[in-house]
């Protein structure tokens, strides 16, 4: 009895400090909607500001910017403070939308999700309008980072956007280079051991510069590359630079490729004078072949927040296979570059067909029961002690070489899947780097992936975000407690936009998404030891 009627008064107790908290805040609805203008002025002078981009540079695309969407200054204002007033929005709800029509549409429309009426149709001028409950855009095109019409205001602060800008310094193969070149020279600065990892992109030759491209063409002329040549096939494949991806642009240094490329270039004659991002790189020769077939797998990573820099990788991993038979000698293209566009040309079939054909399987695990049945290897923690480990840290030297063009913000994320190749010795080498890269619907097996791959990531969005949503709530209640100076305001607001998981928003253990890259943590320890803290820039 005694015991129900504390609980009752506790109960009671609870009640009234709850109605009190809650109706102080909305007396202060003022102080409330200004403080978090505050905030949002703060992260225009501190983070990532749109407005500074979108006029004067840009360095996007226009076709990756596609929708028009409306916005005006007052939107993160009125966004914020709704989000404020009404939790749930945030920490129970996921809205959400996608821009096109695809699988992952279909994948978050079943989550949650908010169709932004397309008002461009036709000759109506008028502009969609985003909505105040948004807190997951999902979309393909970036146009929330770069289009003049949503420039002015798009991304507050609770709100988590799935693209960042400097993605293309790791997705343009161009840019990919000149970056891994710069940093290997910073390397080279620091202890030798630093250097160790950083091999995965072969010796390559940047024709677009003039003393590399003169270096190329100097040692295709020398009796070392004729030999070579003629013991063990083509030393070269080419690449154009930018977005291409999916095989496009590649092109095999055969006899008359190679003849091609002499005369275009004048040889070497003409080398600081063609501006075009030809890449000729060294060609690796011994692939590790699956029934006689060369194989490539795709890593999905997310750069989950660039405040602080935090990264997952995806434990499953797309293997396929070229779709002709290895041979260094083949004269097939499809014999060396295993790649969706160019297997299609070459099955002449359906998408469906391809995928049964050159899918292998979606789990590493296959390889290395593979490996072990052909004695290759020896454990059965080849995975866990070798391979994660050499892709986790190829992932993290990537982002190491890229990271300086990162916006800072909380509010950024970005989604990537990077190809690798295998050898016969078991050493990887990325082939490419795909932002936003595309999630098909070929077989009932892959709809289901890729459904479990997009709700993993949402997971990991909306994880961060209600914890930071958490933070600012109580930050804003505390401040409407005691007023803070200037100051205290702005370095509780730095700490508290800072990305990280609050306990009471964990990742499932079922998700297959696995930190990479945690800049919460100190040193060595952000990058899961995998990089020595003298080697971290
Ligand atoms: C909305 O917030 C911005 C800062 O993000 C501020 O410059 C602007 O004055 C605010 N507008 C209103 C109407 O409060
Ligand atoms: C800005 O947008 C809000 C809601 O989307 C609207 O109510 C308001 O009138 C707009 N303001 C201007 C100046 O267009
Ligand atoms: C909106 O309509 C225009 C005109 O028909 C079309 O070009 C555009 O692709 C549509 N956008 C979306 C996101 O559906
Ligand atoms: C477009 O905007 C005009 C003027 O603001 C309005 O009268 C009209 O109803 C709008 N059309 C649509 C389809 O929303
Ligand atoms: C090289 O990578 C392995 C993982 O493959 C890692 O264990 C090792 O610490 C790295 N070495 C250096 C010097 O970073």
């Amino acid at each position: 009895m005694t015991q129900q009627i504390l609980l009752a008064s506790l109960f009671i107790l609870f009640l009234q400090k709850w109605l009190f908290e809650n109706t102080l805040v909305y007396k202060q609805y003022d102080q409330v909607k200004d403080i978090l203008r505050q905030m949002n002025s703060l992260v225009l002078v501190n983070y990532y500001n749109n407005r500074n981009h979108f006029s004067s540079y840009r360095s996007f695309r226009f076709d990756l910017s596609k929708s028009q969407v409306q916005l005006n200054e007052t939107y993160c204002n009125q966004s914020d403070t709704f989000k404020f007033y009404h939790p749930d929005i945030v920490l129970k709800d996921i809205h959400t939308t996608r821009d096109t029509d695809d699988l992952t549409q279909e994948i978050v429309q079943s989550i949650s999700f908010i169709k932004i009426t397309n008002y461009t149709e036709g000759k109506i001028k008028n502009k969609s309008v985003v909505p105040e409950v948004l807190t997951i855009p999902f979309n393909y095109y970036d146009s929330y980072l770069t289009k003049t019409n949503t420039g002015l205001s798009a991304m507050c602060l609770f709100q988590k956007h799935n693209h960042m800008r400097g993605r293309q310094q790791l997705a343009y193969k161009n840019e990919l280079l000149n970056n891994y070149y710069l940093y290997v020279d910073r390397l080279k600065k620091m202890p030798e051991i630093c250097s160790t990892n950083v091999t995965y992109i072969p010796k390559s030759y940047r024709l677009w510069l003039k003393d590399e491209c003169s270096a190329f063409f100097e040692y295709i002329n020398t009796p070392e590359y004729e030999q070579k040549f003629q013991k063990q096939g083509p030393q070269f494949i080419s690449k154009l630079g930018l977005e291409v991806h999916r095989g496009a642009g590649i092109t095999m240094l055969f006899q008359k490729e190679t003849q091609q490329l002499i005369k275009e270039y004048q040889n070497g004659q003409n080398c600081g004078q063609i501006s075009k991002y030809v890449i000729a790189q060294k060609y690796i020769n011994n692939p590790y072949l699956f029934k006689g077939h060369k194989i490539e797998f795709r890593i999905y990573f997310i750069i989950a927040s660039t405040y602080p820099l935090i990264v997952y990788a995806y434990d499953s991993s797309l293997i396929r296979r070229c779709a002709t038979p290895f041979d260094k000698f083949s004269l097939e293209k499809s014999s060396h570059v295993c790649n969706t566009a160019i297997v299609k040309k070459k099955i002449e079939g359906q998408d469906l067909d391809e995928d049964k054909q050159f899918f292998i399987s979606w789990k590493l695990d296959y390889l290395q029961e593979l490996l072990l049945k052909q004695k290759k290897i020896k454990s059965k923690k080849w995975l866990e002690e070798y391979l994660y480990p050499k892709i986790h840290t190829t992932i993290q030297h990537l982002i190491m070489s890229t990271q300086h063009f990162f916006d800072i913000d909380s509010k950024l994320s970005e989604f990537f899947g990077v190809d690798f190749m295998l050898t016969d010795d078991l050493q990887i080498y990325v082939l490419e780097v795909n932002s936003n890269p595309q999630l098909l619907k070929t077989t009932p097996e892959r709809v289901v992936q890729n459904t479990k791959l997009v709700k993993d990531i949402l997971e990991i969005q909306v994880a961060y975000l209600r914890s930071k949503y958490v933070r600012l709530r109580s930050l804003i209640k505390s401040f409407l407690a005691n007023q803070p100076t200037i100051q205290k305001f702005e370095k509780d607001f730095k700490e508290a936009y800072k990305d990280k998981l609050e306990p009471e928003f964990p990742i499932s253990s079922n998700n297959l998404f696995r930190k990479i890259v945690d800049k919460n943590l100190k040193d060595s320890k952000a990058y899961n030891d995998l990089i020595q803290t003298k080697c971290i820039l």
